[in-house]
């Protein structure tokens, strides 16, 4: 018998390396490293400098200097060029016994669509940045990662973004990893300014953002709400931890998961108000970004109240309002669904993807639950990033890009059409 069982062991080995199975080792997380602030810098030069979407032709310009320095930006469409200027609002946090330097939120504009602009903070002229709005037009393309953190795998990650020409960042949550190590926020800011500055990031909240400590600490969302201010008011949200914006045809709303979603919440108030609004003339797509996923067959986050009872409340709005992707983080590895609603396929639902693979230190979620789901078309824990490239009205695609890969390479890839232009899904 044993002898029987020896062979039959092996041949399924055999098997299993023939099939590709066992001949790949899966990538082992890398450590944290700590970007340190650059010692020539003056105490009033701009670091950590990130842009963001504010409107229809604004950007919200936020940057830290060490003291006291004024939030004045100065801008114009050509190196050195300060045609333009706009001051705004400063502010700083204090958490246990981190004092943040002084963060500075400037909103300029209007600005002309995919125009590069060139500009300068704090009157620091020695350190000029520039960034690219995006286009009037489709095509447009969006980078996502989700659990990025401050890796050797972060920084494959950003480079494979840097690459892919991308318009838009949006981060479905769980960014810097500082977990309640505020110098650590500060070393992100410094590790993803090269890419940040020129392009807009559009955030919202995972769990490694809350931060508080009990009895010591118990403001959630102290350093996000501070440093990553997002352009909530301007679509009616009354807390940074959830709004919505458009750009070229897209209507992109950010969810939060680690606040109120239950129907008496501000949020779900908030959201039904926000997609009854959306005009799918001016925005024939739709793309909701949670952090965590509502669909997911790794083993890791099962059960959750954010995946479970956020699903339960809110995906009825989004699949009424035919929402066409549901971009999610928190799962450390890459997921797609196929259109799905209420736990089966469904053609008017959404996509649901996962893209927890940015490369934060706690490394990859491995185990998947077997057999897959149907509606599970592609799982894979590998680090990387998606793109989602808006080609026109009713074409969109998505790419899939792992970071032992060039960039160019393209793991996973999906042709979607726009349910606005599905006449069976008209809403
Ligand atoms: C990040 O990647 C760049 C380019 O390969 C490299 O020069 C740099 O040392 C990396 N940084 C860290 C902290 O790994
Ligand atoms: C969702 O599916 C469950 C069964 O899995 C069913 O009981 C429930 O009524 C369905 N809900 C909706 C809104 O279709
Ligand atoms: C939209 O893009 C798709 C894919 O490139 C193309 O097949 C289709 O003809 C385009 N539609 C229009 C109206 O241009
Ligand atoms: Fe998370």
């Amino acid at each position: 018998m044993a002898g029987i069982r020896g062979i039959l062991l092996m041949l399924s080995i055999f098997v299993m390396v023939a099939a590709g199975v066992l001949s790949y080792d899966r990538p082992p997380p890398r450590k944290d490293f700590f970007i340190p602030r650059l010692k020539y810098l003056s105490s009033t030069s701009p670091e950590q400098v990130h842009i963001s979407l504010v409107g229809p032709d604004k950007m919200r310009i936020s940057w830290i200097t060490k003291s006291d320095a004024t939030a004045i930006v100065e801008y114009g469409t050509s190196p050195g060029e300060s045609k333009f200027s706009a001051t705004g609002a400063t502010t700083s946090y204090s958490y246990v016994l981190y004092t943040s330097g002084k963060i500075h939120h400037v909103v300029i504009g209007p600005l002309k669509p995919n125009t590069i602009y060139y500009y300068r903070c704090s009157y620091d002229y020695t350190h000029e940045f520039s960034f690219k709005t995006p286009p009037p037009l489709f095509p447009i393309k969006f980078a996502i990662a989700g659990d990025v953190g401050q890796t050797g795998w972060t920084n494959s990650t950003l480079q494979h973004i840097a690459q892919s020409n991308y318009d838009i960042m949006l981060l479905p949550g769980d960014v810097s990893y500082a977990d309640t190590v505020q110098p650590l926020w500060d070393s992100f800011g410094r590790l993803i300014e090269p890419l940040a500055s020129q392009r807009p990031w559009m955030s919202t909240e995972g769990n490694h953002e809350i931060e508080t400590i009990r009895f010591i600490h118990s403001t959630p969302f102290t350093a996000y709400n501070a440093r990553w201010r997002m352009p909530f008011e301007e679509s009616g949200s009354t807390s940074n931890l959830y709004y919505s914006f458009e750009v070229v045809g897209v209507h992109v709303v950010m969810l939060g998961s680690y606040t109120d979603f239950d129907p008496n919440s501000d949020q779900y108030k908030w959201l039904r108000g926000d997609l009854a609004k959306v005009d799918r003339q001016r925005t024939p797509w739709v793309v909701v970004n949670i952090h965590a996923p509502w669909y997911n067959s790794n083993t890791a986050h099962q059960g959750e109240t954010e995946s479970v009872d956020m699903k339960k409340y809110m995906e009825g709005l989004l699949y009424q309002a035919r929402v066409d992707v549901v971009f999610a983080g928190h799962v450390h590895a890459y997921e797609r669904f196929s259109r799905v609603y209420n736990g089966t396929e469904d053609k008017c639902g959404a996509v649901h993807i996962t893209v927890g693979d940015g490369g934060n230190r706690e490394g990859l979620a491995k185990d998947y639950i077997d057999p897959k789901p149907e509606i599970s078309v592609f799982r894979e824990a590998s680090f990387g990033h998606g793109e989602f490239e808006v080609v026109n009205a009713t074409h969109a695609l998505f790419t899939w890009h792992r970071n032992q890969d060039d960039e160019a390479v393209v793991s996973d890839s999906v042709w979607l059409k726009s349910l606005s232009s599905d006449p069976a899904c008209k809403v």
